[in-house]
């Protein structure tokens, strides 16, 4: 089988996260290329041991550079603070390394606009932004649902991204709640590729936003001792004005990072005249749907899907699909098109849509902060 070798820059969280999904790629039926990792880079040299223990005789660098340099290296995933994706994801397309990048692919919309400049100047290469919740079965039925035009004519689309951790506010600060790393989007900026993607994919693309931001912890404990400023807006809801042929509907996405006892809920709702879907990754094996006929019930079907992902996989079709699935399920999709396929049909989110999503979150940004109505600018 094909192998793919990639490099790591950024070993933490995430990084870490595609190493245990390309550690059991044995687990997909029938990939047509596998991933193997052969160079890692962190600035922090402890977290690459991990790697190194683990993956045995890798590269380990704490310059970007020299993993850049390293002709082994085919491809990058790139999985650094915000505030480093504009000089890294450019550096990465002129070594010549396909790039799987983090969102939100830049920490603004003018850093976005360098990334999508280098983007253009390497249509070689192969480009991807991370966004892995979409690759839920569920998400998929309600993907497939819209797409068949079983919705008619739509009423509503809700999208959200939910946390929780950050209602305590004794949570020691890190790197995403500042805003010189993180970027003045805030939870927006962690949070609304997630919720785009989707909308974005199937074409709904607001024309106007008002949104809500909300900051409700303005100090947290630096884990020294001392309290510091904790910048970055917790909470966001905005609410969308998608226009089709048929009229405008409201999108309301959230991105909010104190959603009490939420810990990690991606859900998705559309609501049409003919038909609507609902998926929540509270409820990982099912999705909602009804069909709708002039007159007749209106009645919520749930369906028990079980693991059955895009790209199969050993386990049996009753048992349950989670979180590292759809991780392995989205590096799934990105490696085949690495490998010349079609990802399945459902690629991962690509940086047009990286680049959609900033217009959006710029939009709300503004929206939120003078409290008005913004023209969203995909220009
Ligand atoms: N797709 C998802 O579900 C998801 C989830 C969390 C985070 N993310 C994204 O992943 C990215 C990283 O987030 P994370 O949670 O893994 O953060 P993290 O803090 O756990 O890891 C980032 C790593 O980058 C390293 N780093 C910092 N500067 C560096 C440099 N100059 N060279 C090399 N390494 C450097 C840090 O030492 C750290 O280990 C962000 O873009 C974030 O938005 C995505």
């Amino acid at each position: 089988m094909q192998e793919i070798r990639f490099g790591i820059i950024g070993c933490g969280l995430m990084g870490r996260e595609f190493a245990s999904a390309a550690a059991r790629w044995l687990h997909l039926t029938n990939p047509k290329a596998k991933p193997r990792i052969v160079a890692v880079c962190d600035t922090n040299p402890a977290l690459m041991d991990w790697f190194a223990t683990h993956l045995g005789a890798i590269q380990t660098t704490t310059d970007y550079h020299a993993l850049l340099a390293n002709p082994e290296v085919d491809a990058v995933y790139c999985a650094v603070p915000h505030v480093l994706h504009a000089q890294m994801y450019p550096d990465i397309l002129a070594a010549g390394k396909h790039l799987f990048g983090e969102k939100p692919f830049g920490m603004d919309a003018a850093q976005n606009r360098a990334i999508m400049a280098a983007v253009a100047a390497h249509p070689d290469l192969i480009v991807r932004c991370s966004s892995e919740m979409p690759f839920y079965p569920g998400a998929q039925k309600v993907i497939d649902f819209v797409n068949s035009g079983a919705v008619g004519e739509i009423l509503e689309v809700e999208a959200s991204f939910l946390h929780s951790s950050d209602i305590n506010p004794d949570k020691v600060i890190n790197w995403k709640r500042m805003q010189a790393v993180n970027g003045e989007y805030g939870c927006m900026g962690d949070l609304g590729m997630h919720v785009l993607h989707v909308p974005l994919r199937l074409g709904w693309r607001p024309d106007t936003v008002q949104a809500s931001l909300v900051k409700r912890v303005s100090q947290r404990p630096d884990g020294k001792g001392n309290l510091v400023p904790c910048e970055t807006w917790d909470n966001a809801t905005i609410t969308a004005r998608v226009p089709t042929d048929y009229g405008n509907f409201p999108m309301v996405l959230k991105t909010w990072r104190i959603a009490p006892g939420e810990a990690n809920t991606w859900s998705l709702r559309v609501l049409g005249m003919k038909g609507s879907a609902f998926f929540t990754t509270k409820s990982p094996r099912q999705w909602q749907f009804m069909h709708y006929k002039n007159g007749g019930n209106q009645t919520w079907q749930t369906e028990d899907l079980g693991y059955t992902p895009l790209f199969p996989g050993l386990t049996g079709g009753i048992f349950e699909f989670g979180f590292t699935d759809a991780i392995q399920q989205m590096w799934a999709a990105y490696i085949d098109e690495l490998a010349g396929g079609d990802a399945a049909g459902f690629p991962c989110a690509h940086p047009s849509e990286a680049a959609a999503h900033h217009a959006v979150l710029t939009a709300a940004l503004t929206a939120g902060r003078e409290n008005r109505t913004v023209a969203v600018d995909y220009a």
